[in-house]
């Protein structure tokens, strides 16, 4: 491991391909100027997300756990105008946050945050018969992903990609001793996806300016 080297890489590469503009430099800052956590996407995550949007012609998109909505505003610029960005965040001073960056970013016509706790929004759109989805991104508490991803699974239809992030804790999934409740979430959760009949699933390993991690992705059957 040499994360001096990845965080210099993920810099040469943020600047090629996954600039931020003035938006999104503003919506980071925002974290520190609220004592919110740093914990959001890093830019060239957040363009992945784009190309995945892209790739899929997303048009409907869930997300779960919003922080200041650094994730939501990539997300939701790689959709077509008349697309729409569900994010559901529990914390209602994240939420004040996002919401600010959300209507200075210009895209509050766009996207919908609903304040709330995601296992209680899941439930209430799959019971009022919500358009399924054609992304979704789980990012919020990582103890019930395996509960979030099969919810997910009911708003989505053959095709929807669903990405989940921090499933490999630089590399504590390995430890099966662990008590730590958020990488026991993460090992429950990559045991089903692997199980799971219902999708076609990998998991890709994240170095860069961010704890080594990764992403898994699955595209439903
Ligand atoms: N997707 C964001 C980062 C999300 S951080 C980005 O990349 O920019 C995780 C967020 O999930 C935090 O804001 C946290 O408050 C929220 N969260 C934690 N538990 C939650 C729950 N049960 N329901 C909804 N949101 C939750
Ligand atoms: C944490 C949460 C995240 O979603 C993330 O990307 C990194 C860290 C956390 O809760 O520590
Ligand atoms: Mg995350």
């Amino acid at each position: 491991m040499n994360p001096q080297l990845f965080e210099k890489v993920d810099q040469y590469i943020t600047h090629l391909v996954a600039s931020e503009d003035i938006v999104l430099q503003e919506t980071i800052q925002s974290l520190d100027d609220a004592s919110m956590p740093q914990i959001s996407v890093t830019p060239t995550q957040g363009k992945f997300l784009q190309l995945m949007l892209i790739m899929c012609k997303a048009k409907r998109v869930l997300e779960l756990g919003t922080l200041g909505a650094y994730s939501t505003i990539w997300m939701t610029r790689a959709i077509p105008s008349d697309g729409k960005v569900i994010t559901v965040e529990f914390d209602p001073h994240h939420a004040h946050i996002a919401s600010q960056n959300i209507a200075k970013a210009g895209l509050s016509d766009q996207i919908d945050l609903r304040v709330g706790k995601a296992m209680d929004v899941l439930h209430e759109l799959i019971t009022h018969g919500e358009e399924a989805f054609d992304f979704i991104f789980i990012d919020a508490d990582k103890p019930p992903y395996t509960e979030y991803f099969e919810l997910a699974l009911q708003l989505s239809h053959p095709g929807t990609v669903i990405i989940c992030d921090n499933v490999i804790r630089e590399g504590k999934i390995l430890d099966e001793n662990t008590d730590d409740e958020r990488v026991k979430g993460v090992q429950r959760f990559n045991q089903m996806l692997a199980n799971n009949p219902k999708v076609t699933a990998t998991i890709i390993q994240t170095v860069g300016a961010k704890e080594y991690d990764g992403m898994a992705l699955a595209i439903v059957k």
